[in-house]
C-alpha cells in the first residue's frame, strides 16, 4: 500500500473513488454529493489550506485522509475532515497508517494537535481510543420532520424580520461579521479552539462557492425597531442533490438582545420559509454541543428529534 497526495484537478477517477468511500461518512444523515465533497475536501467552507492523502492498493483507493490547516485562527490545529477506510480493508492498519501520515504532515506544518469528529460507539471511536486520542467535546445531531412542522405566525414586539436568499448583500457584510463572531459564544467543552475573527474578505471567500456548488442558502435576520441587528439564522439546501435534506447551520443572538425569544423566532420563520420555497424537502438536520442548553431547548421546541451523538477527539502530535 502507498500513501499518495490527491491532485483534485488532474485525478478525477481517484477523487471519485475517495468520494465513494466518504459520501456516507455522516449516515444516517445526508449523503455528501460529489460537488460538495470536493469543496469540503479541497478547501473547506472557510477556504483554508488543505491536503488529501490516499491509501492506494493495486491502483485502487482503499482509504484516505483530508487535513485542513487553518491559516488565520487556530494555527496550532490540524483538522481531520475525512478519514475513511473501505469496509473490506479495515483492521489491517490502513487507518493507522493514514493517521500517522496526517500527524507527520501536521507536525511539518508546526501544528500541536489533530482534531477529528467521530460518531459515538462506531469503529471510529474504538480507533480513536486505540490511538490514544483524548475526547474533548460532545455534540448531538437532531432532525426535524418538515411534514410535521407548522408553527403559528407570530411577532416579537420591537423587532422585525428580514429574509435573504443567497449571498450577503454588500451593505450587510459588517452586520454579518457581527453575527458570525457571536457564534464564538457557543460552548466549546474542553476544545482548545480560539475565537474565530472574520473580515469582509473572509465572508466573501466563504460565500464564493455557494453558487458553484449550488447551495440554496436561506438567512433570516431579526432587527430591532431602531435598526440594530439582533439575531440571525441560516439554512442550507443543495439545489441539485439534496436527497430530501436541508441543513440548519449558524444561529446567533447578539448579547444585548438575548432572552426575548429571538433565537426561536428567527429559526421558526426561516424553517417556515424554507418549507414554502422548497416543498420537496422532507427534513432538516442540525448539530449542537450537548452543553449548549439554550439552543438544544429551542430545537426541541421546534420539533427536532434526537438522532445521534458525536465526539471531538484530539491527538497531540
Ligand atoms: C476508523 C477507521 C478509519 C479505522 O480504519 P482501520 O484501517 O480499520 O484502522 P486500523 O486497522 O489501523 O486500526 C487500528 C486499531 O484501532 C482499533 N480499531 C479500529 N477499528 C475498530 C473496531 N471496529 N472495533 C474495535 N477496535 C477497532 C483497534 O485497536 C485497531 O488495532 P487492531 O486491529 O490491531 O486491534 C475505519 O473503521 C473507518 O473508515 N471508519 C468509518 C470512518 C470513521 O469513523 N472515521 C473517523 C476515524 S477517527
Amino acid at each position: 500500500m502507498d500513501i499518495v497526495p490527491l491532485d483534485f484537478a488532474a485525478e478525477p477517477v481517484r477523487l471519485a473513488e475517495f468520494h465513494a468511500l466518504a459520501a456516507d461518512w455522516a449516515a444516517p444523515g445526508p449523503r455528501l454529493p460529489a460537488h460538495l465533497f470536493r469543496l469540503l475536501a479541497e478547501r473547506g467552507w472557510r477556504a483554508m489550506p488543505a491536503e488529501t492523502w490516499l491509501a492506494i492498493d493495486d491502483d485502487r483507493v482503499i482509504g484516505g485522509v483530508t487535513l485542513h490547516l487553518p491559516d488565520r485562527d487556530n494555527t496550532h490545529l490540524a483538522l481531520i475532515r475525512f478519514l475513511q477506510v473501505a469496509s473490506g480493508h479495515r483492521r489491517r492498519g490502513v487507518g493507522g497508517a493514514l493517521l500517522a501520515h496526517a500527524a507527520e504532515r501536521a507536525r511539518a506544518a508546526n501544528r500541536e494537535m489533530l482534531l477529528v469528529e467521530v460518531v459515538e460507539a462506531g469503529p471510529g471511536e474504538a480507533f480513536a481510543q486505540a490511538k490514544g486520542m483524548r475526547e474533548v467535546a460532545t455534540l448531538a445531531r437532531r432532525v426535524l420532520d418538515l411534514a410535521r412542522f407548522a408553527p403559528p405566525e407570530r411577532e416579537v414586539p420591537g423587532y422585525r424580520l428580514e429574509f435573504l436568499r443567497g449571498r450577503t448583500p454588500e451593505p450587510l457584510i459588517t452586520e454579518m461579521i457581527m453575527f458570525l463572531e457571536t457564534m464564538n459564544d457557543a460552548p466549546l467543552d474542553d476544545l482548545s479552539v480560539n475565537e474565530e475573527r472574520w473580515t469582509p474578505a473572509d465572508v466573501e471567500a466563504m460565500e464564493d462557492p455557494w453558487d458553484e456548488t449550488r447551495q440554496d442558502v436561506f438567512t433570516v435576520i431579526a432587527r430591532a425597531d431602531d435598526g440594530s441587528p439582533a439575531a440571525f439564522t441560516r439554512l442550507f439546501a443543495d439545489s441539485v442533490e439534496p436527497g430530501g435534506w436541508a441543513r440548519q447551520t449558524d444561529t446567533a443572538v447578539i448579547r444585548a438582545h438575548r432572552g426575548r425569544g429571538l433565537g426561536m423566532w428567527v429559526k421558526e420563520a426561516n424553517t417556515a420559509w424554507l418549507k414554502r420555497a422548497r416543498p420537496e424537502l422532507q427534513r432538516v438536520i442540525t448539530w449542537n454541543a450537548v452543553a449548549n442548553g439554550p439552543m438544544v431547548a429551542i430545537n426541541e421546541r421546534l420539533g427536532y428529534e434526537f438522532l445521534d451523538v458525536w465526539h471531538e477527539w484530539e491527538l497531540r502530535v
